[in-house]
């Protein structure tokens, strides 16, 4: 290192011994250069880490922008095989498709979510007939289909039914399945439907489709501006307390993990994402299985609103986030940044 001019002062408290101190060791020493900081880094982001969600909507040639998501749009099914096809340019291997269901569609019972033919089942055909190659997530809850806005069926008495919700469920992941999805991926936080959807699955010859479980799914303020893409947040009576996660809960996560790994899920998942890397992280730790994470669209509208107003530099906020999961122990994000990720990361 240059010599150069120390500050020097009289006052006997800097009279400390540094090179005592710290024994030779100096952690600064792998920080200086761009080389020796690449190569002691221990964790790399690439567009492999990286799932895709997108909204589709009714017509054709329609592109709707999500007010509360700057950059996002609702897609119809033409436009959302185009972006499929970008996915697969960019290297990102699956996409997650979401419907924004017409209102007129939804019912009490999410009746909508059973009809083979719906706005999901026919994008998953579009995208898979055009890009064979990008996997495709379809999500499996009552939500966008009900006109209460909840994952599932709900009594007279507004109670959210379990049994009868999994039986929604089932038929629901089988319909996906049967219109080419490769991953069903339950998001209700029901209890047992990740068993029963696999037993269905196994019933009906679909051994190879996989299940990406919504393990630790938090009841989140985080959620607000996907429930405007999907046009539940208008309808949504009372809130999902009764069935998504308390945010003051670790341990419980684990349980829900465990339950779902036994039941047959070859994929977890922990959503939201950053307010949630403890419990990626004690997953991961104790379990050893294929851990996603959700960063949601309250995540993804935070980051994008700081940086519309300067606040922050998006593009670094975009990958130090992502990054995080990364060094939390995910196996890759579902992430609205998916697209500007990998062209990000492209660029180099
Ligand atoms: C619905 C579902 C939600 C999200 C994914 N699937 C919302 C909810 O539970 O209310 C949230 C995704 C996001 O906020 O980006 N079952």
């Amino acid at each position: 290192m240059s010599r150069e001019r120390h500050p020097t002062s009289a006052d006997p408290a800097t009279d400390f011994d540094l090179a005592d101190i710290l024994g030779g060791r100096r952690l600064r020493r792998t920080r200086q250069s761009d080389w020796s900081r690449r190569l002691v880094r221990e964790n790399t982001l690439t567009a492999d880490d990286l799932i895709w969600p997108i909204f589709v909507v009714d017509g054709e040639r329609r592109r709707i922008p999500v007010a509360s998501m700057p950059g996002v749009e609702r897609l119809s099914i033409d436009e959302s095989v185009r972006e499929a096809e970008r996915a697969a340019t960019l290297g990102i291997p699956a996409i997650a498709v979401f419907p924004y269901t017409d209102p007129a569609r939804r019912d009490e019972l999410g009746s909508e979510a059973l009809n083979p033919d719906n706005l999901v089942c026919r994008a998953i055909r579009a995208i898979k007939a055009a890009v064979p190659e990008v996997g495709i997530v379809a999500d499996v809850a009552l939500d966008p289909y009900t006109s209460h806005g909840h994952d599932g069926v709900m009594s007279s008495a507004g109670k959210i039914l379990n049994d009868a919700s999994v039986k929604q469920l089932v038929l629901q992941a089988l319909i996906q399945t049967e219109a080419g999805a490769d991953i069903v991926a339950p998001s209700d936080m029901m209890d047992g439907r990740v068993g029963a959807i696999r037993q269905a699955l196994e019933a009906r010859g679909h051994s190879d489709t996989l299940i990406m479980a919504y393990t630790a799914k938090y009841a989140s303020a985080f959620y607000g501006p996907f429930r405007d893409a999907v046009g539940s947040s208008a309808t949504l009576r009372g809130d999902k307390q009764t069935y998504q996660m308390d945010p003051a809960n670790a341990e419980e996560a684990l349980r829900e993990a465990e339950a779902d790994i036994e039941e047959g899920a070859d994929m977890i998942m922990v959503k939201p994402g950053l307010p949630y890397l403890d419990i990626l992280w004690r997953i991961r730790d104790a379990f050893q299985v294929p851990t996603f994470a959700y960063q949601v669209s309250g995540e993804y509208a935070m980051i994008m609103a700081a940086a519309e107003r300067g606040f922050v530099d998006g593009e670094r906020a975009m990958i130090e986030s992502l990054t995080a999961f990364k060094r939390a122990g995910a196996s890759g994000i579902l992430t609205y940044f998916a697209p500007k990720a990998a062209e990000w990361l492209k660029r180099g």
